[in-house]
């Protein structure tokens, strides 16, 4: 549907889970505070939010986290989500490191496409950056993912990582070769100022577009693959892959933005910026009771089912409706949401 904007609201990101296996300095560096996992949205949940969605017009889906991979059902999720009627992609963002295992399985629930956060092609800065030494296993699941023919994209956070100079985005021509040899496409998306993103010196990557060029002279924008999204892509003669850029900040999109966010807790948000939106957990659950010890929240079927599905309808169109007009990350002091990107899904 529409919002209020006139924007096309087609597209949902779901954090499914906050929990993550890596520490990114500018994320999680000190993990996060433990949240029940009744706390958590249960597939059947999802499901049915997903579900009342595609009744107002959503129709594409990413699943993001946290890791969804350290939740061990995001597979079937991901089954449950491709038969929902109206829904026509469903996406995953990964960090990568349990991803391999994972591909055939993904595969056969019918993912479109696997997005893969990897900031550097250095292992010692990737070392700084996750505080793990798993860039082998990232690896090795982005060339796995190819060989199955998997649509790749390879997201790099685009910021000062270190002091010394030419560390801007993690060293970016390992990132620009993979796309020589692999068909993926990397995108260089620009630090925004949420949680502990706030403290680190972000990159125009507009600025690395330049000095990509310099290197690539025959680097050419590619106006096919303009209008998916906010990224847009260029071309480097002879590479199988393309590189992208996200100017979230510099080159503001939210006057095309599709999108709404539904965090892990379940409360639905209109913009990334601010902490407005409705909880669709307490709508769907109705005042249930919650499970004592740390188990998921288990799904029954109401009687007073009609009404919640009625509510859960008039709530999620009320923040589609009402999606804000633009972020203010340019102004923090307007800014409201405090919520971390682990809990909001990026
Ligand atoms: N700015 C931009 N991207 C971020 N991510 C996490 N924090 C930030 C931030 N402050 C990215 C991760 C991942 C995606 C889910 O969000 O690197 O690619
Ligand atoms: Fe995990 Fe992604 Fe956050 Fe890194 S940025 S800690 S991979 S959720």
């Amino acid at each position: 549907m529409k919002d209020i904007h006139g924007r096309n609201i087609d597209y949902m990101r779901i954090s499914i889970t906050d929990r993550c296996n890596l520490r990114c300095k500018y994320c999680m560096p000190e993990g996060i505070d433990c949240v029940k996992r009744w706390e958590i949205l249960s597939l059947e949940e999802i499901r049915e939010i997903v579900a009342c969605g595609a009744s107002l017009g959503i129709r594409h889906i990413k699943i993001t986290g946290g890791e969804p991979l350290v939740r061990k059902d995001c597979c079937h999720l991901v089954e449950l989500l491709k038969s929902v009627s109206g829904i026509e992609t469903v996406t995953i963002t990964t960090n990568g490191v349990l991803l391999e295992p994972y591909l055939k399985p993904l595969l056969k629930a019918g993912i479109d496409g696997i997005n893969i956060s990897l900031d550097t092609l250095e292992r010692n800065l990737y070392q700084e950056i996750t505080g793990q030494d798993q860039l082998d296993q990232v690896l090795k699941a982005i060339r796995q993912a190819v060989d199955y023919g998997i649509l790749v994209k390879v997201n790099a956070v685009a910021a000062k990582f270190r002091e010394e100079k030419g560390s801007e985005a993690g060293n970016w021509r390992g990132l620009v070769e993979l796309a020589r040899r692999l068909p993926v496409h990397v995108r260089f998306i620009e630090m925004m100022p949420v949680g502990y993103g706030k403290s680190f010196q972000s990159t125009d990557p507009k600025m690395l577009l330049e000095e990509i060029r310099r290197e690539y002279p025959g680097l050419k924008k590619d106006e096919r693959m303009h209008g998916f999204g906010p990224a847009v892509y260029y071309r480097i003669p002879g590479f199988l892959g393309s590189i992208g850029v996200i100017r979230a900040m510099h080159g503001k999109f939210c006057g095309e933005c599709n999108r709404v966010r539904l965090t892990s807790q379940g409360f639905l948000k209109g913009c990334l910026c601010y902490e407005d939106g409705v909880d669709l957990r307490a709508l769907l659950r109705d005042g249930a009771e919650m499970p004592e010890q740390d188990k998921h929240y288990q799904w029954i079927k109401r009687e007073n089912e009609a009404e919640i599905q009625r509510r859960l309808k008039e709530a999620m169109r009320r923040v589609i409706w009402e999606k804000p007009a633009a972020h203010c990350f340019e102004r923090p002091e307007r800014m409201t949401e405090r919520r971390g990107m682990s809990a909001i899904g990026g």
